[in-house]
């Protein structure tokens, strides 16, 4: 059977995968040709988000869930190299990733793995809190996973249980492949796989950072995320491959979102504190277009009080 995980590691070029997964993977390259882009994307977007929150959001403590087979830049090595102290519980729920990442991770004392299932939330939360002080700020990593669970699973309420599990100032970082004829198609091939695709629509993946303050320029296709970063990890190669084209209509978004300190999106510390120049900028930006999505909700509102 065709495994998510080791198909992942198809296309960005790694060596953990077998026949069954190199033919799926080779069906959804048919569909859609810039897959191993997006999966480098998707790598990349993971980085700079972990990057910033380490260097800028002053976070320590990371819960990766869909953690994936071990490659170059995992989150670990990210956040280790900005802060040697933070530490890192990763979680999957196939027994082959975690069997490569706990001959990988053996000796990194600050670096947990975790056998559970997204589905199960509160499972999660319980496995973590043995290695995380939930008391602090948490930073919950789910990249590339929730395009594996399906509606009636109950991804919103999943996440939101998550969020209700750390405390204000912790941060959710998504990115999530999008429903498009292109993508519906390529996803046929994971019918069969060890999870199935459930694609979304932009709408329906920003709707996961309802209640959160959207950090930079909000939900974006991920080559656009925190594009620009000065300090992130190397992504010469992974830049080196997109065409401008695939760059922009790339149907694979991500965002990072904070737990807000009280209700407004200024609370952010990150940019309370010492807010780099381009950030500020696009966070104005944020903030004029939640104060005019604010305005249409009540306008709209109002409207149907009246009709
Ligand atoms: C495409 S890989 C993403 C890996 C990594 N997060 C990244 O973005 O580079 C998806 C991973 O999610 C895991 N996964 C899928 N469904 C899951 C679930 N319900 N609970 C935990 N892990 C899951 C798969 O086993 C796989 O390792």
């Amino acid at each position: 059977m065709p495994n998510v995980a080791r198909m992942y590691d198809f296309y960005l070029g790694g060596k953990d995968n077998f026949a069954a997964d190199r033919e799926a993977a080779a069906r959804v390259i048919e569909a859609a040709p810039t897959a191993p882009v997006m999966a480098k994307a998707n790598r990349t977007f993971l980085g700079r988000a972990v990057t910033f929150l380490a260097r800028h959001a002053g976070i320590s403590q990371f819960l990766d869930i869909g953690a994936g087979l071990p490659t170059r830049d995992n989150v670990h090595e990210v956040a280790q190299r900005i802060r040697p102290s933070a530490e890192v519980v990763y979680v999957d729920n196939d027994p082959i990733v975690l069997a490569h990442a706990r001959a990988l991770l053996a000796s990194n004392r600050r670096t947990h793995i975790v056998h559970e299932d997204l589905r199960e939330p509160e499972k999660v939360v319980n496995a973590a809190q043995a290695f995380l002080d939930f008391d602090r700020p948490v930073a919950i990593l789910l990249v590339a996973v929730l395009h594996f669970v399906q509606d009636r699973e109950k991804p919103y309420e999943i996440v939101d249980s998550l969020m209700d599990a750390v405390c204000p100032g912790s941060y959710l970082v998504i990115s999530h492949a999008e429903r498009t004829p292109q993508l519906v198609e390529a996803g046929r091939a994971y019918d069969k796989a060890t999870a199935r695709a459930a694609l979304r629509s932009a709408a329906e993946i920003s709707e996961f950072f309802d209640g959160l303050d959207l950090v930079g320029r909000g939900v974006t296709r991920l080559p656009e995320w925190a594009s620009g970063q000065e300090d992130g990890p190397d992504t010469s190669e992974t830049v080196s491959i997109y065409d401008e084209a695939a760059m922009r209509w790339m149907p694979f978004l991500g965002g990072v979102g904070r737990k807000p300190l009280c209700d407004s999106p200024l609370s952010s510390e990150a940019f309370v504190q010492k807010p780099p120049l381009s950030e500020l900028a696009s966070f104005a930006t944020q903030l004029a277009r939640h104060r005019e999505q604010r305005m249409h909700a009540l306008f709209n509102s109002r409207n149907e009080a009246r009709s």
